[in-house]
């Protein structure tokens, strides 16, 4: 091999590993999505297109609308059950209604080191009807609580799935609020929020959770009371 050769062959190794060492960057993952429903279904395609490697985790991933939404998602999807998904997974998202989430939790095996986002939101209807938070501390603190070796993300809770699916479709720009308590796990997931096309802004640890989840809460009693909006925050 030439020096030019060798040369050239080295800058393009020392471009790969700055890229991959830089703030937000990360080789491909493979995610887990707990749940098909509305807000797996939209998230699963889109981390797909940016190149992780999904598998969805299912009470009965055999049945024909699982093998639509695997085929819909990409070639190297698959479905198998919750905690065999997660087992393979670096990334697992929990897109399960908030009622069965600490029993979800609790049966995924053990999430040590692993990054688990949380868009779940625990609301119950006040008096009037509008939403209020149905848990006294927060969705994302128990959920840190049932998993104490795993990083929770809250993130992707305060916009609908048709947003998810399609940013766009908001007609603006759409801020994703988030809270953890570890660093490098909201660096990744800011990654995927930014590479489908949302907006993100970190609003610092798990203890905050219960104030992004109040955000969820006067989004949709602005809905409710049929004053729509999305959240779009501009740096300053
Ligand atoms: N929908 C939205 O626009 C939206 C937006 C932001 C946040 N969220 C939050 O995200 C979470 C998921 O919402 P979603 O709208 O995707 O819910 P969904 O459409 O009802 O889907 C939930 C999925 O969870 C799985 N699951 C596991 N155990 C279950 C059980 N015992 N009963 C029912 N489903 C069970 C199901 O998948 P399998 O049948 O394959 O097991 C189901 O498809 C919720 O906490 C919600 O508050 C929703």
């Amino acid at each position: 091999m030439s020096l030019v050769t060798r040369l050239m062959t080295f800058s393009v190794y020392l471009a790969l590993m700055v890229s991959l060492s830089a703030p937000g960057v990360a080789a491909a993952d493979t995610v887990a999505m707990i749940g098909t429903g509305r807000v797996a279904s939209a998230l699963g395609p889109q981390f797909a297109k940016l190149g992780h490697r999904i598998v969805y985790g299912s009470r009965n991933p055999g049945r024909d609308s699982v093998t639509a939404l695997v085929a819909r998602t990409g070639a190297t999807a698959s479905a198998t059950t919750p905690s065999r998904a997660a087992a393979q997974a670096e990334i697992v998202v929990l897109a399960t209604p908030w009622n069965v989430t600490e029993r979800v939790v609790k049966g995924l095996g053990d999430l040590s080191g692993k990054i688990i986002i949380d868009p779940t939101n625990a609301y119950a209807p006040g008096p009037d009807g509008l939403r209020q938070l149905g848990v006294a501390t927060s969705a994302g603190e128990l959920i840190q609580g049932w998993a104490p070796d795993g990083h929770v993300v809250k993130a992707f809770n305060t916009l609908n799935s048709a947003t998810m699916a399609d940013p766009s479709s908001a007609g603006g720009p759409v801020t994703i609020p988030i809270v953890g308590d570890n660093q490098a796990a909201k660096d990744r997931v800011a990654a995927l929020i930014t590479g489908i096309g949302l907006e993100v802004v970190d609003l610092g640890p798990i203890r905050y959770a219960r104030e992004v989840e109040g955000m969820l809460i006067v989004w949709m009693n602005a809905r409710i009371m049929g004053r729509p909006f999305e959240f779009h925050l501009r740096p300053h």
